[in-house]
């Protein structure tokens, strides 16, 4: 196997993070952190999941009143997560955020994984603020008159469900036009402020946060303030409409929604004293989005029936507080406009953040050979990884013009909850094997305590998420592990100092291409079967699923063996020391 399973030493990660050549700008202080997760948490996910989380749609029941619960419910789950985010970044105070600890502890293979899996958190996450991003802002033009063509600003999936819709769009040789350019424009104005520098960056989100949360409570203040407490406490009767099935299917969707304390730990490196920095800044940010959003989730489920949710349009569950506001004054016009504009406003934070994140993460993984070294340069005036950063703006502008968003927030929740599934593994195992490492922050009750209990409930949240995220899920891996066969294991630094072939073996070649193969094969199948339905959809000639589930279960099958036999025979082959 040769070192696939080494693990990275703790003194060599921070050590090459010491390296002048690669090292970046340390200028953020606590209040800077803690501002950066309150960014990269206060978005979408409470502006745009909250009125599908309450209502419920054909994949899932609707929690009701009990979306307070839900968001309880989940902070605590994030709050294990973010308990072993705490101790991990200030003990490795190093940008790569959870790729990087588990190189420390779970071994390459795993490192590779879970950077791979980051992708998912990072940049398919940001597709889909990236999309939501553009709705508000589209709505928040309307409402002062200004009217964006649809054909800028709605993706091809989409429009494709709208009756009519092309009929109303130019085309092109017969090809009608469509794609969402306001989503790619703010992903691309984004990137060049980041390319800009970090400081100038922080700084720039520190006054969008302020600005947020002082919209969130605005909207809290109107709706407490014309809407009496009998009246509320009316609409949260039943409290459960749809039992713990709504309140936890809720609980998975709004995990969207704290998404992104995590995103600190990327900045390890551009702080000035991790150690204590990155734990005050991680559960900082955590505690006081949970209290904003409970209250948020109180008032909104207190002034919008749930009988009136539920037949909303799906369109209009995604504008949930301007329902509310609708609801509760109908009359104050100003109202709406300051909600919608402060959506926009949030949207833009998290997008920073994470368009801030992603890029370092690659870096990273660059650093350590996993990627090609271009991704690990930093730009010597700004001292910003450049390179990872325009990239990464490219092709998350590029995907987010085409994509659609609910496929991209339940992708996202699968993938996150992944990774905070691997970090708090890593916790347990580095506890024994370093247990005299200094640990500026602990995670308290011990090693297995909270560790095990975060891994359990991001579990238990996974299992709410539908099987079309398992299986979009399941292939990104696999194409991963395309990448890495065919790549980052003949280049990784620390794979030098085994005898790892210096090139891409013929048998390295047949498992990449075989990994490929499953990947495409996952992506062939309908995504919404579970494996028993993929069975006997194989088994129907006359079900209209029946050719692509039996030609994407054969890729799969094709691929496996492709894959295990290149990689038996190269384990077998033997290599000059
Ligand atoms: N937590 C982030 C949001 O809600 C991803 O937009």
């Amino acid at each position: 196997m040769r070192g696939i399973f080494l693990k990275k030493r703790l003194d060599d990660i921070l050590a090459a993070a010491e390296d002048p050549h690669c090292s970046l700008n340390r200028s953020l202080g606590p209040m800077h952190v803690t501002l950066l997760g309150i960014g990269a948490i206060i978005g979408a996910g409470i502006f745009a999941t909250v009125g599908t989380a309450a209502a419920g749609d054909a994949s899932r029941p609707g929690a009701g009143p009990s979306l307070i619960l839900s968001f309880v419910i989940t902070a605590v789950v994030c709050a294990f997560t973010a308990l072993c985010y705490a101790e991990f970044a200030a003990m490795v105070p190093i940008s790569g955020s959870a790729y990087t600890y588990s190189y420390a502890t779970l071994g390459e293979l795993v490192a590779w994984i879970i950077g791979w899996d980051l992708i998912i958190e990072y940049a398919v996450g940001n597709v889909a603020v990236a999309i939501s991003w553009a709705n508000y802002f589209k709505t928040f033009l309307h409402e002062y008159g200004v009217n964006i063509p649809d054909w800028i600003s709605t993706d091809y999936e989409t429009a494709s469900n709208i009756p009519h819709f092309f009929d109303t769009v130019p085309h092109f040789f017969g090809i009608p036009i469509c794609c969402n350019v306001l989503a790619f424009g703010i992903v691309m104005l984004i990137t060049v402020v980041l390319v800009w520098g970090i400081k100038e960056s922080a700084n720039f989100n520190a006054g969008m946060v302020m600005i947020k949360i002082v919209v969130l409570l605005f909207f809290v203040i109107i709706v407490l303030k014309h809407v009496p407490m009998a009246q509320m406490s009316t609409n949260w009767h039943p409290f459960q409409p749809n039992g713990w099935n709504g309140t936890l299917a809720a609980a998975a969707v709004v995990f969207f929604a704290y998404i992104g304390f995590d995103a600190v730990s990327t900045v390890a490196e551009e702080c000035k004293n991790p150690a204590t920095d990155l734990p005050i800044g991680i559960i900082g940010s955590l505690v006081v989005c949970t209290v904003l959003y409970v209250v948020v989730a109180a008032v909104f489920t207190g002034v919008v029936p749930f009988e009136q949710l539920k037949h909303l349009l799906s369109s209009e569950q995604a504008e949930p507080l301007i329902i509310a506001i609708h609801n509760a004054a109908p009359d104050l016009s100003y109202a709406a406009k300051i909600v919608a504009g402060g959506s926009v406003i949030a949207h833009t934070a998290v997008l920073l953040v994470y368009q801030l994140g992603q890029p370092r993460i690659f870096f990273s993984m660059a650093r350590d050979g996993l990627l090609p070294s271009v991704f690990a340069k930093v730009h010597p005036k700004f001292k910003t990884p450049h390179i990872t950063t325009i990239w990464t703006g490219v092709v998350v502008g590029l995907v987010s013009s085409f994509a659609s968003i609910d496929e991209m927030v339940d992708l996202t929740n699968i993938g996150t909850l992944f990774a905070f599934v691997l970090v708090c593994l890593g916790i347990i195992i580095l506890r024994y094997k370093e247990p005299d490492r200094k640990r500026p922050f602990r995670v308290p009750g011990g090693p297995w305590l909270l560790p095990s209990l975060g891994i359990v409930s991001c579990l238990g949240l996974m299992v709410y998420l539908p099987p079309a995220s398992w299986w979009r899920f399941a292939g990104w891996l696999v194409l991963g592990m395309s990448i890495y066969t065919s790549y980052g294991y003949v280049h990784s630094h620390l794979g030098t100092e085994f005898d790892r072939p210096r090139h891409v073996t013929g048998m390295l070649k047949l498992a990449a291409v075989g990994f490929l193969l499953v990947a495409i094969g996952m992506y062939t199948i309908p995504h919404d079967a579970s494996p028993l339905a993929l069975v006997q959809q194989m088994g129907d000639t006359a079900s209209p699923m029946h050719g692509r589930s039996t030609i994407g279960v054969m890729m799969m099958l094709v691929g496996t063996v492709m894959a295990a036999w290149g990689l038996i025979m190269q384990q077998s082959e033997k290599t000059p020391a």
